[in-house]
């Protein structure tokens, strides 16, 4: 089951445009640079410091590293998916791009600044959610940011709808809160930052 998942990403990264993804039909290509910029600017209001160490949690081709590397951050993106990696190295950005799944980080504890992650948790299987929830616990010094579905959709197979309360309630577990609910232009929640206690 495990391995088909994998292969699922390897086949998505070979349609993922060089912006980093594939285009909704709803949405034009400025649209994702837009929101793209957006999301760049929520990670670095909650890691104002650019010496810290940023973990982007299922990196897919580096659509959001790169933009952070550019202004002065160390990255490192990991994705389980090696075509996605091999397209994010090719960008030659200096950013850490490394194979490795999210319920096994190959990290030390507490290693990293910020931990955050953007249309992934989404699409972890139920039976691995919380232990990757754990990883993200165990590799962070205290802050995770992740980025929920500002749509609802209908979950299907690897797209799993989760709101605010399932994300609240998968990380309270590792006392780990909800300190911020930042809105998008879309007008519905689309960050919550989780802090150790
Ligand atoms: C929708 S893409 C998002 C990519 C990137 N975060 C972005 O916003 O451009 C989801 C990514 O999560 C990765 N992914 C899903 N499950 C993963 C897991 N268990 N471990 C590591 N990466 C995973 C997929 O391979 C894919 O690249």
């Amino acid at each position: 089951m495990y391995y088909k998942y994998k292969k699922f990403w390897d086949r998505r990264a070979l349609r993922y445009e060089s912006y980093g993804r594939v285009l909704p039909p709803n949405m034009t290509r400025a649209d994702v640079e837009f929101e793209s910029n957006r999301q760049v600017e929520i990670i670095t209001k909650y890691c104002p410091n650019v010496n810290s160490m940023i973990l982007d949690a299922g990196c897919g081709i580096g659509r959001i590293s790169n933009k952070l590397y550019a202004k002065g951050y160390s990255i490192c993106g990991v994705d389980t998916s090696a075509n996605m990696i091999n397209a994010a190295k090719q960008t030659m950005s200096g950013v850490e791009y490394e194979v490795a799944d999210l319920k096994c980080l190959p990290f030390r504890d507490n290693c990293f600044d910020l931990v955050f992650e953007l249309s992934v948790l989404l699409h972890v299987p139920d039976d691995i959610v919380e232990v990757v929830a754990s990883e993200f616990k165990r590799v962070s010094t205290d802050r995770i940011l992740i980025f929920p579905s500002v749509v609802k959709f209908k979950s299907s197979k690897y797209f799993f709808y989760r709101d605010i309360a399932f994300y609240t309630k998968l990380f309270a577990p590792f006392s780990l809160y909800c300190s911020e609910l930042v809105t998008s232009k879309w007008g519905k929640a689309n960050a919550m930052l989780f802090k150790k206690e």
